[in-house]
């Protein structure tokens, strides 16, 4: 198990915390600032017990090279606000001089946020000299951002060795709530599993097999599987050429005692567009013009009562084409009576991943969950049973 900061002695040092500022933006302004709120009690703590704090992540995608579209300092508002007390600056390099300069000019209680670390090639290559050049801006090193932890980058992995190191509370809470969903969780455990393609989705499917005793599966997803057990789905969204690999793991799923959950009913339309007429009709009553774009009432309802029998459910996914009314529908019913579960204490809930935050913030229900990942591909990742190099290294 990683060390928390309570096992640092802080005070008076610079503590170099790494965070996941990699916000959507939208106009230039930060469109969820959720993984800004969630950063900010490692950082106020810090600060609090007398750390200079030095803040460091990545933005976007800028391959190594300094490309000021992805520069961090449109977020030194959102994050000035967000913070409230603590004074912060921005650097606008993340290490040399610059920022040597600026680490050593920092007082206690002071945060310092370094520009983007990806515009630097030696961030992505996990290069040990990038990560000697990183950890000369700190006494201590605490990783807060595991939805970036499964990147063998160097700031989430080489910088490791080079530092004593502890994992921040948004890391510690999204570790805590991982293991309560698959490692050790209550029993019967549910998985609903959404989303358009199973090819993305294989490993992911192949370990929850194991792990949980009901699997739901849901979004388009939902529409191979019907169609390798023979059911017509029209023209819905369907990966044709999965037709084995879908039968080979509901074989699997047989073996492992897992029960696979899929729709019994759908919501249809012939087009994609908010306002297109849709109806209800039975799985198997598809027609051939027609195409799936959520899982029908029936099913919904289905699951929502089959959720009062479990005791713990872990979420990826929207099941229906949730951007577009009505096919939103199957997804908030759902969504909403986990979320009365949860409330009711009968049930644990975790989800994360891609669209899924956006499918319960849309429901409403975000607030609502046990637990909120801020990850996307870190927390698919971890579904797929895979270790993850931040993680591991912290470890
Ligand atoms: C994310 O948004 O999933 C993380 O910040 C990781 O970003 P990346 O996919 O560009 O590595
Ligand atoms: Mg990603």
């Amino acid at each position: 198990m990683a060390k928390s900061i309570d096992d640092l002695d802080v005070a008076g040092k610079r503590v170099l915390v790494r965070g996941d500022l990699n916000v959507p933006m939208r106009d230039g302004a930060v469109s969820d600032a959720t993984r800004i709120d969630r950063l900010v009690p490692t950082l106020t703590e810090l600060a609090d017990r007398g750390a200079a704090v030095i803040l460091m992540s990545h933005f976007g995608r800028p391959k190594g090279k300094r490309d000021l579209s992805m520069s961090l300092q449109p977020l030194v508002g959102p994050l000035r606000a967000a913070l409230g007390g603590p004074e912060l600056v921005f650097v606008d390099d993340c290490v040399g001089k610059a920022a040597e300069a600026a680490v050593a000019s920092l007082q206690p209680g002071q945060i310092a946020l370094l520009e983007n670390l990806r515009f630097y090639p030696g961030e992505e290559a996990n290069d040990p000299s990038f990560a000697a050049s990183l950890a000369a801006l700190g006494d201590f090193y605490v990783n807060d951002a595991f939805s970036a932890a499964h990147r063998a980058h160097a700031s989430t992995e080489a910088i490791v060795h080079l530092l004593p190191c502890a994992a921040g509370r948004l890391m510690q809470s999204e570790l805590e709530a991982l293991a309560k969903v698959l490692e050790t969780p209550a029993h019967p455990v549910a998985a609903i599993v959404g989303g358009a393609k199973v090819s993305t989705k294989l490993d992911l499917l192949g370990n929850l097999i194991h792990k949980v005793d009901m699997l739901v599966i849901g979004g388009a997803m939902a529409n191979t599987f019907l169609h390798a057990l023979g059911t017509d789905v029209g023209k819905s969204l369907c990966e044709t050429d999965m037709a084995d690999t879908a039968r080979d793991v509901l074989a699997q799923a047989d073996a492992a005692d897992c029960e696979i959950v899929l729709p019994g009913d759908a919501v249809i339309a012939r087009e994609f567009k908010a306002g297109a007429a849709s109806e209800i009709v039975p799985i198997a009553a598809v027609p051939d013009d027609a195409m799936i774009l959520d899982i029908g009432p029936g099913a919904a309802a289905a699951l929502a009562d089959r959720l009062v029998d479990c005791r713990t459910l872990v979420w990826n996914g929207p099941l229906g084409a949730f951007e577009i009314p009505p096919f939103d529908a199957a997804t908030v019913a759902v969504a909403k009576a986990a979320a009365e579960l949860t409330k009711s204490g009968a049930l644990v809930t975790v989800a994360g991943g891609g669209d899924t935050v956006a499918a319960l913030s849309h429901a409403g229900v975000a607030d609502d969950f046990t637990y909120i990942s801020t990850a996307g591909g870190a927390f698919l990742e971890w579904l797929e049973g895979k270790e993850l190099p931040g993680v591991k290294a912290l470890n």
